[in-house]
């Protein structure tokens, strides 16, 4: 009888969202508009990234975009379908995403209270050889209802009121946070619902598993080399730890998440600020992390306290497994 209960029991996304919103009585149902305006994208994009070889959606665009990559279809697709689905929800006000070079400013008449910072579609080298990407996104909330301004986004991190992912691999998964804790759905296909099936995820305070793109090695600074050497020669007797790294920040995310270590991708003499976006890469993931119980540090000091100079800013990062952050916060203080 319990199985049965447990299987009618259906917790979908919206029943959640709307739970989490009978804890705010003052709340409006903003928030809740605009996270079912996000997933309804996210369920756009799976199906567009489930049968993009087959709908001759792979490939490029014929476009760069402002970090100077080449745009793939679907980077440009899901990126449309967010920039709509997010400002015809009425609820939000500025629109910063990867592949835009400048700010989206939602015009009067659907202006709301929200900005959401974005990355489409993440991990765009593993399109077209069917390897997980996502989605990644952040949620500020704007202080004023005028017309907005790139400094509506320029805060810290910690001001940010909700973040979350959603990964595109083996099945499609949203994972999110409004502040109170971390909690995984996913997609069933036969309804179009995305179920509860991650509750309250706490990521383990250590881990067995670093993440890193080692063909970067030869350009590291000493601390995150010293890190990496004693992850695979380890000075007391300890087992190694294992590499793994898929290259979509998503998905090294979300297994870290799930069981624990770290996912770094350090400053190197190439690029001294990294790779990763501090907005909608290196904050939403940072946010999430730490409300899941890790840590979330840019080798100089905590992620969500940097405060961007502008949009496209990239910040190296280090999150993941509470102890296994703290090692290399030692190794960076060492070094200041
Ligand atoms: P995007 O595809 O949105 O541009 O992001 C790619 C990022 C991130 O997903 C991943 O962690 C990182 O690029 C991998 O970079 P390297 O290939 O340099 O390791
Ligand atoms: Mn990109
Ligand atoms: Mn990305
Ligand atoms: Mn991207």
């Amino acid at each position: 009888h319990q199985a049965d209960a447990q299987r009618t029991d259906l917790m979908t996304i919206t029943r959640f969202v709307l739970n989490e919103q009978s804890k705010h009585p003052e709340a409006r149902g903003d928030l809740t508009i605009l996270l079912s305006h996000i997933v309804l994208g996210c369920k756009f994009v799976c199906s567009a990234v489930n049968k993009a070889g087959l709908a001759k959606l792979i490939g490029l665009a014929g476009e760069t975009n402002v970090q100077g990559e080449e745009q793939k279809k679907l980077d440009v697709l899901s990126n449309d379908v967010f920039v709509k689905a997010l400002s015809s929800s009425g609820r939000t006000n500025v629109l910063v995403s990867e592949e835009l070079e400048e700010a989206i400013f939602v015009e009067a008449s659907h202006r709301g209270k929200y900005c959401v910072v974005f990355d489409p579609l993440d991990g765009s080298s593993n399109i077209d050889c069917g390897v997980s990407i996502g989605t990644i996104f952040g949620i500020f909330l704007l202080d004023h209802d005028n017309a907005g301004s790139n400094d509506d986004v320029l805060k810290p991190g910690s001001e940010m009121v909700a973040a979350g992912y959603c990964m595109y691999g083996s099945s499609c998964t949203l994972v999110f946070s409004t502040g109170s804790g971390v909690n995984g759905f996913t997609l069933d296909p036969s309804l179009g619902e995305f179920i509860l099936t991650h509750p309250d995820i706490k990521i383990p305070k250590k881990g067995k598993i670093y993440s890193v793109n080692e063909g970067n090695a030869k350009n590291w600074d000493e601390p995150t080399r010293l890190y990496v050497e004693n992850a695979k020669f380890p000075k007391d007797d300890s087992s190694p730890k294992s590499l793994r790294y898929i290259g979509s920040m998503v998905a090294d995310v979300h297994r870290t998440l799930l069981y624990g270590g770290i996912f770094m991708y350090p400053a190197d003499k190439k690029s001294p600020f990294g790779k990763l976006r501090v907005l909608y890469e290196v904050f939403p993931m940072s946010y999430l992390v730490e409300q899941a119980g890790g840590q979330a540090f840019t080798g100089k000091e905590r992620a969500l306290d940097l405060v961007p100079k502008h949009l496209h800013e990239r910040s190296p990062i280090f999150l993941g497994s509470y102890d296994d952050v703290e090692e290399i916060k030692k190794l960076y203080s060492a070094t200041i």
